[in-house]
């Protein structure tokens, strides 16, 4: 087997935003066919692509009403086949989004559910009484919405939500829904994908005590925009059961072969436990990276905290995705212009241990768009606005040409507006610039798929100040040292022991005997010239 996973780089595909095919200014299947070249033109080992699912769109796919049929916007099952068999043929692994942790409110299963207490489908769901207040049972909260509870008065029960209304949880601790799930699951596999990004991967049980969660312990700002965040929820999610089926889920991914999973889970802690032993998760998905903070301090917190707790476990790192703002734009104050800072976070996550999840579009540049109210479409910032303005800035349409009409992604208006920061990133242009930001990609790319130490080499930093970041990936053939300033400001540092090479990635950097100057955002790798002997110092 190859494995292709370890280490390997997954670019993530956003449909509704990547290529339309037929005119209706929302991205589909076709188009992401027809752009699979440029996508293996970057080098990746591989494509993420967000839900393609039937879906009422409540949730743009993350509510699926069929888990076994392609939305209409998207395309058809031959549709489906016609990609995989192209991204194969160009030598890419297709990995497809699975939202099992809910539905929509639409999936019939709900429909049936929600009738009355005594049909096929009735526990189904998580119902559950009121309290003799008429309170829901405990103070569960929903991410996206309220309390975690929904009234359905033809049952005159509360069923759970961990996310929208419209997205009622399944009850994991029915076997006949657990059964069923992976029957969907095996329907994707036997098509012929090679893996699945699984969505809320620690979010499928519940206490079946429905005990209440205590208010978080660590600090959080008093109180945050969404209440979410101020408690601990150690009884709606990440319940034990939960490891029991994802080793259900691995055990059907074995007997596929060269298979993977994904799973995207809150902390470094739970992506250490998910991953243990090889009959779990292959890649634990981390958000400790996609946050405010861009530290070499927090870098390394990370590579360690995860690296130190892991039983052989692999973290897959990004730095954006369709849920975030995006971090050229979210670190914006630490780059001396987006170019640079596009380049230098380029080299960092692209030379970090582990596994790497690029979002379609950062291999261009690209900021977040900046979305007016009336142009909203995410519930989020509906519900959060104006301090929460949503997750539609980073979902805006890809923009291939700047000069032609809506960027070549469509010919008609696009179901997001493509503006002027971003066109002006567009793909065309930067296709025969070597210094742009897509030349860049490639490169750095290349020289991690042709790298073992930056695919699989273990990390050790050295110990430097912010804003230096200096670490060594070694394998026992190669060791490369990887030094970067994260800051707008020239670093000076002390170094020996380190050989220039002309195919090694550099910006902004100048090496003079025993001094490296790093200019803004600048970075450097080296190959040592003795292993042991190696010093970086700063300040
Ligand atoms: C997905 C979101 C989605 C949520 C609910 C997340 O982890 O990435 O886009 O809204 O799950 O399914």
């Amino acid at each position: 087997m190859s494995e292709w996973w370890r280490g390997g780089v997954i670019y993530q595909i956003y449909p509704r935003s990547f290529q339309d095919s037929n005119n209706d200014g929302i991205g589909d299947l076709r188009g992401i066919t027809e752009r699979l070249d440029y996508v293996a033109k970057l080098g990746v080992d591989g494509i993420w692509i967000s839900p393609i699912f039937t879906s009422p769109m409540k949730d743009m796919g993350y509510d699926v009403s069929d888990y076994r049929d392609i939305d209409p916007l998207f395309g058809t099952l031959e549709d489906f086949d016609k990609l995989l068999e192209r991204a194969h043929s160009l030598g890419l692994k297709v990995m497809i989004d699975q939202v099992l942790s809910h539905s929509s409110d639409q999936h019939p299963f709900f429909e049936q559910s929600r009738q009355d207490r005594n049909n096929d489908k009735s526990d189904w769901y998580v119902w559950v009484n009121p309290l003799p207040s008429g309170n829901p049972p405990n103070n569960w909260l929903s991410i996206f919405e309220g309390m975690a509870w929904e009234w359905e008065s033809r049952r005159k029960q509360y069923y759970q939500h961990n996310f929208l209304v419209s997205q009622p949880d399944f009850n994991f601790h029915n076997p006949e829904v657990r059964k069923w799930l992976l029957s969907n699951v095996r329907f994707w596999l036997e098509r012929g994908v090679d893996g699945f990004r699984l969505d809320t991967v620690n979010y499928y049980f519940h206490d079946q005590q429905l005990r209440n969660n205590p208010p978080r312990k660590e600090a959080v700002e008093h109180p945050p925009v969404n209440p979410y965040y101020m408690q601990d929820h150690v009884h709606s999610i990440s319940q034990p059961e939960n490891i029991d089926f994802v080793e259900d889920l691995r055990a059907l991914l074995d007997e596929f072969g060269d298979t993977a999973m994904v799973g995207e889970i809150s902390n470094l802690d739970l992506m250490a436990e998910y991953t243990a032993g090889s009959n779990r998760l292959h890649l634990a998905y981390s958000f400790e990276l996609l946050g405010p903070i861009f530290s070499a301090k927090h870098v390394r917190k990370c590579i360690e905290h995860f690296f130190n707790i892991a039983q052989k476990g692999i973290p897959c790192w990004s730095f954006s995705n369709h849920d975030v703002i995006r971090h050229v734009s979210r670190w914006a104050s630490l780059g001396s212009t987006p170019e640079a800072l596009a380049k230098q976070t380029a080299a960092l996550l692209l030379s970090l241990e582990g596994s790497i999840c690029l979002f379609q579009g950062e291999e261009l540049g690209q900021l977040e768009t900046k979305i007016e109210f009336e142009e909203l479409k995410d519930p989020v910032g509906l519900r959060f606005w104006p301090k929460n303005k949503g997750r539609d800035g980073c979902r805006t349409p890809m923009s291939w040409d700047s000069g032609l009409p809506y960027k070549e992604f469509s010919k008609n208006e696009p179901w997001l507006p493509v503006k002027s920061p971003q066109v002006s990133r567009s793909a065309k242009q930067q296709e025969n610039d070597q210094n742009s930001v897509l030349s860049f990609y490639r490169r750095m790319i290349w020289f991690r798929q042709n790298s073992d130490s930056l695919r699989q080499g273990k990390t050790t930093f050295f110990e430097t100040d912010e804003p230096v970041l200096a670490f060594s990936r070694k394998t026992e053939e190669e060791n490369i040292i990887c030094v970067f300033n994260l800051s707008k400001e020239e670093v000076s540092i002390e170094v020996e022991h380190l050989k220039h090479s002309e195919t090694y990635p550099k910006f902004n950097a100048k090496l003079d005997t025993k001094k490296l100057i790093l200019g803004a955002n600048g970075f450097h790798f080296f190959i040592p010239d003795s292993d042991n002997d190696v010093v970086i110092k700063y300040p």
